[in-house]
Parts: structure tokens; sequence; C-alpha cells
């Protein structure tokens, strides 16, 4: 590991190797002084000290006052935006809380959601400009064109301003400070600033059904009017803080699916994976690599200490790469839970903007893996960002690709990525025993009809009437639009779900489902090896019938403990031109898979589903055979073992909350998150992950004593009993007070 001499966040160094110049500094010195930049500053490296310190607005403050700087205190150097102050990130609560709260109402996931048709008009308008070209800058074309058109409609600037407006966010970015670039670029935020103003000043006189009109409607907790400069500073800083920042991840992750053909063929077979692949591409292509804080009293940090006054780098980039949290944190694995992520930053001014990021990240994303699926980077030509040191990106990614038609108004939205994500109700129509502790489920619509279609591999989510909720692979037949079929075992060791599953199966029982969704798509290949272990057999079944039916060739071996535990062994056999190797193991011990593989020529498709020891001695397989290019597997462990510290509802009682603003009190029953209780009342609450990580759902308690089952919240904050996370936590009183 190199070895540099002083810490500088906006070296060159950092900028060349931003992964390896900070795990260097960790390695070494993972809290440490520099004099680099006025005057001088202390970073971090370490995920739990960036935690600590962007948690910790008391301590750390985001204020100019606090640094007596004249910018902006948010960075280091400090920002140029001498006179504009940005409310409310540049406050400490509770002076940032009523700006804060006009953000979360217009960027709550709900509201995102309602924007998302919108973003997809966009991004097929914006891609239908340079599709026929077959040759672009995709920056210049696409990923700053589409969250500034967004973002401008969306606060109602007409479409003269949005590209008047949108390249000059991306230049004061990217531009050398002095140039004339630079100059562009101020002159243009100078038009934002003043555009900006005018259409304030006409909302106010005739209100509108629009966002700056809601804003303008609102009431402070005092009763008074936001003025027309407030609304301005929340509004300045959502349009500011949130163009370039997507531009920025997406331009990354579109070079790196060009440096990663499989990953890109992964995401357009299965584009459900863009969903959960998200917060991994967040994490580590986060494009706001740090920001900064000042030291408000004598203190330490990681053992280290600090005096009142001292600046505080915090790099979220670097958080995300602590090993400690994230192993081999340089890769992007497409099915880790990445929600610990810091990207977003973590605390009272965690990004309120994600839901909308997101959104546009994955249409852009959509659109160029269905419109110019071949499209290729030309490395020599791209740019990235002179300094990596406050954010990230690609001023210009040269690309090629065949060019494609014009789609006009047939707009393909990309489906799967909404919070509302469809849920519908079905009834259990058939249960049939299969096997030893194996039930087949057939479900219809509850009230009829048909249900959305699915490919093999497909999953379909159920809610369990305790609230579990839990995944199983459809195995019915593909051309059955009216029924779906899953199996599932009894598990007796396992964490309840399948228990409780095969106690309520009768038939004419309702249940709520969501789905299907395929992370675990068929490929098209010169021949097919399907590996199933016990209950694992459920979408190699349906993959095996559609290559059957398809007169594919394929071979499937299929293992378990015994005959009488192996579901489906008939239906399979009987498939015709589908070789199966059934593997008993009282009868003939493990299946041999290094012959099986062995047996294959490259180019085969290997598919394997069954338990984690089977799948990963599959792959250690694949990766000493030269083969993992040809491997397909579907875990479902990350969501799994998230799942079982939710979903357990043997502790919990139940409560009653009292929402204190709006005078409503609700019972949580022992089978509802206090959060799903809240959310039907509020359909504009903002929150995130779900599941305690992110802090966005963080809620003030006014009376009654929380039982914490976060990671967010210090022991100190959890004795207060003054804040709670409402995704995870409950009551230990029979009636909590929440602010409201
Ligand atoms: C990938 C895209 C984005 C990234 C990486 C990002 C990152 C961040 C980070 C790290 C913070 C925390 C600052 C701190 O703790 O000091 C933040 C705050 C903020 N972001 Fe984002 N952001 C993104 C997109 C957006 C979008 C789309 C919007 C709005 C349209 C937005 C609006 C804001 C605002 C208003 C704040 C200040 C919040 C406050 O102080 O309470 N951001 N963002
Ligand atoms: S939504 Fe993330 S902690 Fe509650």
């Amino acid at each position: 590991m190199p070895t540099y001499e002083k810490f500088d966040h906006h070296s060159a160094e950092c900028r060349d190797d931003i992964v390896g110049y900070y795990a260097a500094f960790r390695d070494k010195c993972p809290v440490g002084r520099t004099d680099a930049h006025e005057n001088g500053y202390v970073y971090l490296t370490r995920y739990a000290d960036v935690f600590q310190v962007a948690r910790n607005d008391a301590l750390f403050s985001s204020t100019r006052a606090a640094g007596n700087l004249e910018g902006t205190a948010i960075v280091i150097p400090s920002g140029p935006f001498g006179g504009n102050m940005q409310y409310p990130l540049e406050l400490d609560p509770p002076d940032n809380v009523e700006y804060r709260r006009l953000l979360d109402l217009i960027l709550s996931p709900a509201a995102v959601d309602e924007l998302r048709p919108m973003i997809a008009r966009h991004a097929s308008r914006i891609v239908d400009e340079f599709i026929e070209s077959g040759s672009a800058d995709l920056v210049e074309v696409l990923t700053n064109p589409l969250p500034s058109a967004v973002t401008l409609d969306w606060i109602g600037f007409p479409e003269e301003d949005w590209m008047r407006i949108g390249r000059p966010i991306h230049d004061v970015f990217t531009s050398e400070p002095g140039s004339e670039r630079a100059q562009r670029a101020y002159e243009g935020m100078a038009y934002m600033e003043k555009r900006l103003a005018e259409i304030i000043a006409e909302r106010r006189a005739n209100p509108g059904d629009d966002v700056i009109s809601r804003l303008l409607a609102e009431r402070k907790a005092d009763g008074s009017e936001f003025t027309d400069a407030e609304v301005f500073s929340v509004i300045g800083i959502a349009i500011t803080g949130g163009v370039d920042t997507t531009t920025s991840l997406t331009g990354s992750v579109l070079v790196h699916l060009d440096e990663h053909p499989e990953m890109r063929q992964q995401l357009i077979d299965a584009p459900d994976l863009l969903v959960d692949g998200t917060d991994e591409f967040l994490r580590r292509y986060g494009s706001v690599t740090a920001m900064s804080r000042t030291t408000t009293a004598d203190t330490e940090i990681g053992g280290c200490p600090v005096q009142a006054g001292e600046r505080v780098l915090v790099p979220w980039f670097a958080a995300n790469h602590d090993p400690e949290v994230f192993t081999e944190p340089h890769e992007v694995r497409l099915d880790r839970d990445a929600s610990r992520h810091l990207t977003f930053g973590i605390g009272t001014h965690r990004c309120p903007g994600a839901h909308l990021a997101r959104a546009m990240f994955q249409e852009m994303i959509h659109q160029v893996l269905t419109r110019l699926p071949d499209y290729k980077v030309d490395r020599e030509g791209v740019v990235g960002y002179a300094s990596r040191g406050n954010h990230m990106g690609w001023d210009v990614i040269p690309a090629t690709f065949t060019p494609g038609p014009r789609v006009g108004d047939r707009i393909d939205q990309f489906q799967g990525a909404s919070h509302d994500n469809e849920t519908y109700d079905v009834v259990l129509d058939a249960v049939d025993v299969v096997a030893e502790d194996v039930l087949a489920i057939t479900v219809r619509a509850a009230g009829g009809g048909t249900l959305p279609r699915w490919q093999p591999g497909a999953h379909l989510e159920m809610r369990l009437p305790s609230g579990r909720l839990r995944q199983y692979s459809l195995c019915g037949q593909l051309d059955d639009p009216s029924s779906y079929r899953v199996a599932v075992l009894r598990e007796r060791a396992g964490r309840g779900g399948s228990e409780e599953l095969h106690d309520i199966a009768v038939a004419g029982r309702e249940l709520t489902v969501r789905g299907p969704r395929n992370h675990f798509p068929l490929v098209d290949a010169d021949g097919h090896l399907l590996i199933a272990g016990g209950i694992g057999v459920t979408p190699i079944l349906a993959m095996a019938r559609s290559l059957a039916a398809r007169g594919r060739p394929a071979r499937v071996v299929y293992g378990g403990r015994s005959r009488a535990t192996m579901a489906f062994a008939d239906e399979l056999t009987a498939l015709p031109g589908i070789e199966v190797d059934l593997v008993p193991q009282d009868e003939q011990g493990i299946p041999d898979l290094r012959a099986a593989i062995d047996a294959t020529a490259p180019g085969t498709a290997i598919y394997c589903c069954g338990p984690s020891a089977m799948i990963s001695a599959v792959q250690a397989l694949c990766d000493e055979l030269g083969r993992r290019a040809d491997l397909h597997v579907e875990r479902f462990a990350a969501s799994d073992e998230m799942e079982a510290r939710l979903a357990s509802t043997e502790n919990n009682k139940p409560f009653k909350v009292e929402l204190a603003r709006s005078h409503q009190v609700l019972d949580v029953p022992v089978d509802k998150r206090l959060i799903e209780v809240v959310r039907e009342v509020l359909p504009g609450l903002n929150y995130d992950c779900e599941k305690g990580f992110c802090g966005s759902c963080e809620t003030r308690v006014l009376a009654g004593k929380p039982e914490h089952r976060d990671e967010v919240l210090s022991d100190a904050e959890r004795e207060s009993c003054s804040t709670m996370m409402i995704c995870v936590s409950r009551s230990q009183s029979d009636r909590i007070v929440l602010d409201l």
C-alpha cells in the first residue's frame, strides 16, 4: 500500500485512487490532522467516526458562525456561496427543523412516486433526442439533461430554462476556479436565482397546484408564513444539491457497466436487480465524497483529541469503503445489503432527495439498458472531475452504440421501483402435500381475473398473517394466467415463516402478495445445466419446463436427503428432452458437482438454487474451473437475515400512538409496525431504509417510553426517551406520544 506525506482530499493522489488513498490513511492513522487548505483540519476515514460526527450536531456544527467563516462551512475549503445562506443545510437543530419539514413534504416516498411518470416521460424524450445518432457524450445528452429537466420542471421552470440552468449547475462542480467556464457557470446560477425569485413571487400572487405554491401555503409551528427568501433558500438548495449529484452517480455507474459487461447483462436480463442494486451503486459511487463540520467544544473522535473551532472533514466515501462494515468494499456486489451506506449522509441533514435521486438514476439506467444496451465507452476520451475531494463524477463520457428508433409517446417506465409497489390479495386455491414436509400451494387472484405475467426464476413475496414477508419461487404453469403455484418446505429449525405458512395453509384463506419479481432470469445459452438442492428445485422446475417447451436441451442435477423429500421429481423426469439426475443422499451420497460442471461446454449456462452450502460449493467450483461467468445463483439471504430481525412479532406487545400535531390516537397491533400505522393516516411521511439504519424516520417522542430496535441512536439518546426510529422501534409504555 502506498504511503502519502500529508492528507489532502483534493490532492491528485486522492483523485487518482480515492479508495486506496483513504485505505492507506485508515491503516496508518485513521483520524488525523493536516495543515492543507485554510487553517488545516481533522480528517476521518472510518465508518464509526464519520457516523459519530454527523450524528452529533451539538459538538459538530454545520453553521458558518461556528467556524467564523464567510462562505459555507459544510465543505473544505469553505464554499463560495458567500451571500446565500442554504436552509436547512447550514443550520443546526432546532433552527433547521421548520425548513427541513418543507423538504420532507415534497420529497417523501409518496411524493416521489407521483413524479415517476413525469421522470419516465423526460427520460424517454431525452433519449429520443440522441438515439438515432449512434454516438454521444452521455453526460451532455443524458445524465445532465435528465436531472435538470426533472428538477426544474417539478419546481415550475418553463422548458426554455431547463438547459440554460442545467448545464451551469454541472459546470459549477466541474470547472476550474477562475476559468471562462466557471464564469459561465456563475452567470447561469445567477440567472437561476433571478428566475426562481420571479417564480416564487408569481406563485405568491397566483397560487396553483404546484410545489412552490404548496410550500408557500405551509405554516411554521407558531402559525407564521415562510417568507419568499426562506422558500427561495430551501428550493435553491434542492436544485443545486440534487442535479449534479445524480448526474455524477449515473455517469459513474455507466462507466462501471462498460467495464463490467457481465453485470450489464445481468441487469438487462433481470431489471428488478436494479432496485436492490441501486444502494450498492450508491455506496460504491456516492457522488458527494466528503463534507465538513466545525467542532464547538474540546472533545475526541476515535481516541484523537480535537479542539473547539477545529474543522472536521466528514468523508462519506471513506465510511462507505470501510472494510469493517462492507467486505471487499471496492467491489460492486449486487446481492450485498448496502443499506447502511452513508452516501446520503446520516443525521439531521441526511439527504431528503434520496428517493428522487434513486428514481432519476433508475430511470436513466433503465433507458440505457433497454434502448442502447450495447453502448461502448471510449475510455481514452472520458474526463473525470479535477478533484474528488468533495464530489466525484465524470465530466465527459464519449460513447458509441447501435442507433435505435425514437419512441415518441410510447413511454416504457421502469417498473418495480415504486415504494408502494403493487401489493394485492390472492386466495389459496389448492394445498397439496408433494413431498415429506413440502406443501404445494396454488393461489388465484382474490375476486378472480388474471395475475401479472411471470418468467422462470421469478418469486412472489407473501405477507403472512404475523407480518412476516417471505419470498417463494414460482413453479406452476407459465401459460396459466389465472394461478400461481409455490412450494414451501416446513423448516422446523427456521425462523418461523415456513411453519406459519404450513399452519395456516387451507383453501379459501386470503393472503397479500407482491410481485412477481425476477432476480434469477433464465438466459439464452447453447446449453443449460440446472443444479437443485432440496426445495431449491422450485425455480429449477420452472426453468426446465420452459426449456422443454422450447425444445432446448438441458440437464438437471437434483439432490435431496431422500426420495421422499424430493418434491416434483416425477414432473421433472416427465419433461421431454430434459436429462434428469436424481441424487437422493441416503442412496447415492451428494451429487458430483465437479463432474457435472466439467461435463458442460464453456458457454453452457449453469444455474444453482439450494442451501447456502451448496451454492457456495458451486461458486467455488466455477471459480476454480474458470466458469464463474456462466454461473447464475439466487440467494434470498441478505433480505432474509434482515427480515428475521424485523418480522419477528414474538416480543411485540400492542400499544397506542398519539400523533400530537394531527390530534389522532391509533392502535398499533402486534403484527404491524409503528410506521405502517402512522403512514396510513400521514401518507406524506418521510422515511427510507425501514431497517433502523438510516435515521430518516427519526421522530421526536413527547411522552411515553420507546422500545428501541434501531442501529442509529447512541446509548444516551436511547436513555433520553426523546427520539425514536418509528420504522423498527415500538413502545414499552401502553401509549406513546409523537411529534407528528
Ligand atoms: C445521488 C444523489 C445525491 C447525493 C449523493 C446526495 C448527497 C447528500 C448528502 C451527503 C447530504 C447531507 C449533507 C450533510 O449532512 O451535511 C445531502 C443533503 C441534502 N440533499 Fe442530497 N444528495 C443527492 C441528491 C439530492 C436530490 C435529488 C435532492 C433534491 C431534489 C437533494 C437535496 C438535498 C438537500 C436539500 C439537502 C440538505 C438537507 C438538510 O440539510 O436537511 N439531494 N445530500
Ligand atoms: S427509515 Fe431508516 S431508520 Fe427508519
